[in-house]
């Protein structure tokens, strides 16, 4: 280790409370320190080269080092560095940005709600959902139906739309009241006794028990990613996201979708919702938007919802000091403008994300894969003990964390969520980069297998 990474890792863990650490772990083993981004390839400060298949967290779309995006940021710093858009104000980078978000939007879109984070995005949802219905004269119309197992991302009320136990788990209130959680539509660990679609539907009937029981003069919404990221790249049955729609429809409920993961090109669309031929009343934003580059973050929502919002609602007493930041929506044109341009998510559809979904199926042929699952350019691969019956390894060997230590050694970033290893990288990734990607799992996966015959 080079006298500079120690001399990094002793300030690290004196000063820096880190987000989802364990830092009585991170003080023992040091933290890694990535010190370069370019293509799809990041650094650490010992000069390892690493093919970041999960593009930071799943919002590199762009990869490392666009000099565009660069450039707009520093141009924008030297106009205008920040003014808000409280009281009436606004600039040029979040005006045009709105326009065109709402071109690249699903059709009924037009307007949107910025936002500095994917948490602060769902923490509008719920704000602007209440507030719909109490325009609407339905202020009994409280209650959030959400799913087990999905990330909504850390604020307390982002985190109580969440399903993740190990949050609730740890006090602080969380889940806030009125928020209810359902099945989840993972086919592989709960519902391998059914057929996919047989499961699919009876996971989304689940909603419609919950309207039932609940009544609906008491449900406001419901909220889902069209693909599940952090809960472990959780890709529904085809038959789930028509009957959401449909429960959705039959019912006075809005659809929100938390598209946060799959937006900006994750599935080969601009949003998931349009894969999935799902017609959400709001869209959850973040990430993808500025690839990363700046903060930013948002909802989309549609002109049924707007237009009461507008109309009747007088002003909407919500913002952040950071909505619609100057210098991040410069940044978000200029990303959204060379994703365009560069023809990135038709790429995606119809080259890169059927090319990986070809070689990344095959890694279910290894002794240890139980299932390897992908859509648009987001996978997944579920370790097991026993790939015919899907049993999994002692929970106590973290196979998962294990196999993520040896893809790193290996050169490649592949997140652990328990024994899933997921990828979503960069969007423009090349054919040859998606071989050098599955090398390397496979020779991760075999070490994985030789550690855990050692345990
Ligand atoms: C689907 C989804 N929603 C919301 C969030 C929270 O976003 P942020 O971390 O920007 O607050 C995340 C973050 O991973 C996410 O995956």
């Amino acid at each position: 280790m080079t006298k500079k990474q120690r001399h990094w890792q002793d300030l690290d863990s004196s000063h820096y409370l880190h987000p989802f650490t364990d830092h009585g772990q991170l003080s023992k083993k040091g933290s890694r320190v990535f010190t370069k981004g370019k293509g799809i390839y990041i650094w650490d400060a010992e000069g390892h080269q690493i093919l970041d298949s999960m593009s930071g967290l799943w919002c590199v779309n762009l990869g490392y080092g666009r000099t565009e995006l660069i450039e707009a940021a520093h141009k924008q710093m030297q106009e205008l560095p920040y003014y808000n858009s409280f009281f009436q104000c606004a600039h040029p980078p979040a005006i045009e940005l709105g326009e065109i978000l709402s071109n690249i939007s699903p059709d009924g879109f037009s307007r949107v709600f910025y936002t500095g984070s994917g948490s602060e995005a769902n923490d509008t949802v719920i704000r602007m959902v209440r507030r719909f219905w109490q325009l609407q004269d339905k202020p009994e119309k409280q209650i959030i139906i959400a799913r087990k197992n999905a990330y909504h991302g850390s604020t307390i009320a982002a985190a109580s739309l969440g399903g993740m136990e190990g949050m609730h788990a740890q006090g602080a209130g969380i889940p806030i009241p009125n928020i209810i959680h359902i099945a989840q539509p993972y086919w592989f660990q709960e519902g391998r006794d059914q057929d996919p679609n047989t499961f699919g539907l009876a996971i989304a009937e689940e909603l419609e028990k919950a309207i039932d029981h609940h009544g609906i003069d008491k449900i406001a919404a419901f909220i889902a990613e069209p693909i599940q990221g952090a809960g472990g790249v959780i890709i529904p049955p085809e038959t789930y996201w028509p009957a959401i729609q449909r429960i959705c429809d039959d019912n006075e409920i809005l659809l929100v979708a938390d598209e946060v993961v799959t937006g900006f090109g994750r599935l080969g669309e601009w949003f998931g919702s349009t894969t999935y031929e799902i017609k959400p009343d709001l869209i959850a934003f973040a990430k993808g938007v500025t690839s990363g580059y700046l903060p930013l973050g948002g909802v989309l929502v549609n002109d049924k919802v707007a237009d009461i919002l507008i109309e009747k609602g007088g002003e909407f007493i919500h913002g952040f000091t950071y909505s619609g930041h100057p210098v991040s929506c410069a940044v978000a044109i200029a990303n959204i403008k060379a994703l365009a341009e560069d023809n990135v998510i038709e790429t995606v559809k119809d080259h890169t994300a059927p090319y990986l979904a070809k070689r990344w199926q095959s890694l279910s042929d290894h002794p240890i894969v139980g299932e390897a699952r992908i859509k648009g350019l987001v996978a997944a691969l579920e370790l097991c003990k026993d790939k015919k019956t899907g049993k999994r390894f002692a929970a106590e060997h973290n196979v998962g964390s294990l196999c993520r230590d040896l893809a790193i050694e290996n050169g490649l970033v592949m997140r652990a969520v328990g024994d899933t290893m997921i990828i979503a990288p960069p969007l423009i990734i090349t054919h040859e980069q998606i071989d050098e990607l599955i090398t390397k799992a496979i020779s991760t996966l075999d070490a994985t297998a030789a550690a855990v015959q050692r345990i």
